[in-house]
């Protein structure tokens, strides 16, 4: 199949989050913690937990038909849905898969991703390609996470970091030189035990690890991922603006994954780039893995942050250990 199709970009974008706030102050009142530790460590102020009876394909679904309103397609125009999740409601049937009957995309496959935090960007670089060779003209793209449900509340090394949310993108040919300009992901396995969430399978450390009896909860070596996250950012980031010979000076935003404001303070500093050029939303939704970035993106398109033209940054890390960025032209 020839392709002719020059450039893909994002035709659209929409969020759904839960209604219920957790605040700083809940938490005091769950584990040994304060509103000042949690402000000053992390930047977070509150998070979004999603009802006790909700699944997250719900929220994904008005997601999608957000980001489909806005790219002015229907959900028949769809040809493949992918879902990044790190905590769907099944293991079978996928995420994408329920998605795809709850918005009634007859004629699109469906399939779901886990590269934990980054797997947004994954899931662009992933759609890119099938578009640019021709396989398919629409795609639809759904971050759903539910980290509440694989949190230990009793942990207050975690319990104060993570969120619910969902965000959607649908992808399709863009005029040449606009769109996902560059992409450049990875990871390195070697260091995956420092963020674990045990599902079928456990051992003896995983269960050592964990505070009380519940094994299928996350369990994190906050500074090591830290230390991590800093330096893949910046090195992801300077490889997609170097690729397209961008000067980060030329960045209108970047929307970084927001997991600790001084993770993303960290990055901006070894980027030289100044904080009124960094999206941040990690206040009011906390962590969101997969979410973040489609959310923080949705957010800054609504509010007038990012105008036709504008060069936006896209960048994240994760479990895995993963990362990626991407460079667009919007
Ligand atoms: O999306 C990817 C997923 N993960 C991340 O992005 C996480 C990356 N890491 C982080 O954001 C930070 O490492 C954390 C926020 C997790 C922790 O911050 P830190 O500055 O690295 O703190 P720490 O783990 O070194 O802990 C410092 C102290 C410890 O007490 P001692 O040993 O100094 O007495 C902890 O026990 O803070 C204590 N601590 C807390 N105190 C109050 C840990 N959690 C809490 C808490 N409230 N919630």
């Amino acid at each position: 199949m020839e392709s002719k199709v020059e450039a893909v970009g994002i035709l659209g974008t929409g969020r759904c989050m839960p209604e219920k706030i957790l605040t700083n102050n809940d938490l005091e009142k769950m584990v040994d913690t304060s509103d000042e530790w949690i402000t000053k460590r992390t930047g977070i102020s509150e998070r979004r937990i999603i009802d006790e009876k909700t699944p997250s394909r719900e929220l994904g679904i008005i997601a999608a038909q957000k980001a489909l309103q806005n790219a002015g397609l229907s959900a028949e125009d769809l040809d493949l849905i992918i879902v990044t999740t790190a905590t769907p409601d099944y293991l079978t049937p996928s995420t994408s898969c329920m998605i795809q009957n709850g918005i009634n995309a007859k004629k699109a496959a469906a399939f779901d991703m886990n590269a934990a935090c980054s797997g947004f960007i994954y899931g662009l670089t992933v759609a890119q390609q099938f578009i640019m060779n021709g396989t398919y003209k629409y795609i639809l793209i759904v971050s759903c996470e539910q980290m509440s449900r694989v949190t230990d509340w009793k942990d207050r090394a975690t319990c104060v970091l993570f969120g619910d949310g969902t965000g959607a993108a649908v992808l399709g040919p863009v005029e040449k030189g606009n769109g996902i300009i560059a992409t450049n992901i990875g990871a390195d396995g070697s260091v995956g035990r420092s963020i674990t969430i045990p599902c079928c399978y456990s051992n003896d450390e995983d269960r050592e690890k964990r505070v009380n009896d519940k094994i299928n909860v996350i369990n994190m070596d906050g500074s090591e991922v830290f230390k991590f996250a800093v330096k893949v950012m910046d090195s992801a980031t300077r490889k997609v603006l170097d690729y397209a010979g961008v000067s980060i000076d030329d960045v209108a935003l970047i929307i970084p994954h927001q997991a600790n404001i001084r993770i993303i303070d960290g990055a901006a500093k070894r980027l030289d780039v100044s904080k009124d050029k960094i999206f941040v939303n990690v206040d009011r939704f906390g962590n969101i893995s997969s979410a973040s970035v489609p959310v923080a993106l949705d957010e800054a398109v609504e509010s007038g942050r990012i105008k036709k033209g504008d060069y936006v940054v896209l960048t994240g890390f994760g479990g895995g250990l993963t990362w990626a960025s991407a460079l667009i032209k919007w």
